[in-house]
């Protein structure tokens, strides 16, 4: 058993080799036996105290060490790079490839048989999982858990979805500044990660309905002690999941991918959830495209009554049952021909766990919340490979809207000129925002979701049709058309539109058209330059240069696929 192992080839060697292999390591206090053969299980901890959704996951490690040694396991922690979306300038987006990289080298080129990814904001967990699939080590991940419920003047306040809320509010004059700094600390008063399903939580819910993670994990608060026991068992597990070999290309297969397009529709999930598990199924070599989702997920009924689309929080869910009810809401329809990291498919890790404690925060897929949820491909001449929409965050009366267009040309024009009185803009106008994705931005942030121009605002109006090729904030909310591929900074349509086109959008016919005709749109390209690149030098350089389209997961190009885990050379 042993000698399979790879963590052999370093700490099983009999020669200079392998006394610099154990040697330095025993400086931390380790006994001989420690080297024995045993599986050494990585434990990669995205902490950070600049990423505060995983500023306490020093301490998940300590309780995932402590189930390794139970199971027989030689638990290592080490640091990857750690994206927080509420500091990282320009974007964490930016870096989620970066980091990827970070995590696949450090997995690869280190003595370890098995991994544990220990994740919390939304790109902490694509940037993990990316990585360990491209080595394709066994892997489990422990979901560092949402923060509890908020509470404002006694109202349930949730992260993200509230701040847009509190913006338009001081914005209209309806709150004061002192009023929005208590209100901040209300929405953020425990540990953990954004509690709406934004992208974290969508996150979690990903990568437990994709099997990477032991059942009913996702939904359980940071500071509930119940997350520390999930760590704990998830680390007894990840010891036998290397003496089976349960790697994580037998869990993430084709059938795997699919279940989790259908949960992410169910739940509500963030439309980056798209990105992210496109990028993902890249690494494992599995084609997962934009039409999967729609074909999938858009007729999936949303099941979970959570902010942005909902008014309940992860805590609720939590109490309500968590996933497994969902899971079992959906037994019918999710693929049974897949492995869990438990070994066991779904159906077989929800026996027991399916009651519904509180069916306002969990519907049945009989009597669901909205009929389809999941969301929307558009195509048409302003996005030819798609973008995207996600209905159940839509206001339903603009899914079948054609207006005028207005059109800011950077995120600086839009900043300049969206509160100005004598913008020429009304309600019934599409706002257009250029050159804000993955090339473009750089980094592809989420500003998707545009503000509304104060003038608006101040009308009680809270939704206009938005297009871009940049991302929402999966706690926000609005009609906002996402992800517009081909994106304005490599020559996409979406960079020739100009005030005063109609631009029709008709989420029913999957469709999003300028109505400009082509030959206009061949002389307005004649005239039109690619902006300068946003970087010369650097990993940033690197990125634009690489980057692929946001339909095909944003992932550096060169990144797609998998290397295995063999390394050949030794270091001395
Ligand atoms: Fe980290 Fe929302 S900011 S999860
Ligand atoms: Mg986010």
């Amino acid at each position: 058993m042993s000698e399979n192992l790879r963590s052999h080839n370093w700490f099983g060697k009999k020669n200079k080799d392998g006394i610099i292999y154990r040697s330095w390591m025993k400086n931390q206090g380790m006994p001989i036996d420690m080297f024995d053969g045993r599986p050494v299980i990585g434990i990669c901890n995205t902490f950070s105290e600049l990423t505060p959704c995983n500023a306490h996951l020093r301490e998940h490690a300590e309780m995932v060490k402590r189930g390794v040694l139970e199971a027989g396991g030689f638990p290592l922690e080490f640091p990857i790079m750690s994206l927080g979306e509420t500091l990282l300038k320009p974007t964490a987006m930016l870096f989620r490839n970066l980091a990827s990289m970070d995590a696949e080298e450090s997995i690869r080129g280190n003595p370890i048989d098995g991994v544990v990814l220990l994740t919390g904001c939304d790109k902490t967990t694509p940037s993990t999982v990316m990585g360990a699939s491209s080595v394709g080590l066994p892997t489990i991940v422990v979901p560092g858990g949402p923060m509890l419920n908020g509470r404002y003047k006694g109202q349930t306040i949730g992260s993200g979805t509230h701040v847009w809320k509190f913006d338009e509010d001081m914005k209209t004059g309806k709150m004061t500044q002192e009023e929005c700094e208590v209100a901040e600390s209300c929405m953020s008063r425990s540990i953990g990660h954004c509690m709406t399903m934004g992208t974290a939580s969508t996150m979690a819910v990903m990568v437990e309905s994709l099997g990477l993670t032991i059942s009913g994990a996702s939904a359980i608060p940071a500071a509930d002690s119940r997350k520390k026991q999930m760590a704990q068992l998830s680390g007894r597990r990840i010891v036998e999941m290397v003496k089976e070999n349960l790697t994580i290309d037998k869990i993430l297969t084709r059938e795997a991918f699919e279940n989790a397009i259908l949960v992410n529709a169910a739940v509500g999930g963030s439309s980056n959830f798209i990105i992210h598990l496109i990028a993902i199924a890249g690494r494992i070599g599995i084609d997962i495209n934009l039409d999967d989702f729609d074909r999938i997920g858009s007729k999936i009924p949303l099941l979970l009554n959570l902010m942005p689309s909902g008014k309940y929080l992860m805590e609720d869910f939590y109490y309500a049952g968590g996933l497994p009810v969902i899971l079992n809401e959906l037994k019918d329809i999710l693929h049974k021909n897949i492995i869990t990291v438990t070994g066991k498919n779904h159906h077989e890790n929800i026996k027991g766990h399916t009651d519904c404690y509180n069916d306002d925060v969990i519907a049945t897929y009989e009597k669901p919340l909205i009929p389809d949820a999941g969301c929307v491909v558009v195509k048409g001449n302003l996005a030819l490979n798609g973008a995207v929409i996600k209905p159940s965050a839509a206001t339903p009366a603009l899914l079948e809207h054609t207006g005028r267009a207005v059109v800011f040309e950077s995120i600086e024009d839009y900043n300049a000129r969206i509160d100005d009185p004598n913008l020429d803009i009304d309600e019934t106008c599409i706002m257009v925002l250029k050159y804000v994705g993955p090339v473009g931005y750089p980094g592809m942030p989420e500003v998707g979701n545009m503000a509304l121009p104060k003038k608006i605002l101040e009308k009680g109006v809270k939704d206009m049709v938005r297009i871009s090729d940049g991302r929402m904030s999966g706690t926000a909310y609005g009609t906002a058309v996402l992800h517009v591929s081909p994106e304005s900074a490599i020559g996409g349509n979406l960079a020739l539109v100009q005030n005063g086109d109609m631009i029709e959008l008709d989420v029913t016919q999957r469709k999003l058209h300028l109505h400009v005709t082509d030959e206009e749109l061949a002389s307005r390209r004649k005239k039109w330059t690619a902006p300068k690149p946003a970087a010369e030098r650097g990993y940033v350089s690197l990125y634009i240069k690489h980057v692929m389209g946001s339909d095909k997961g944003a992932d550096l190009d060169f990144l797609q696929g998998n290397s295995g885990s063999e390394v050949t050379r030794d270091s001395h």
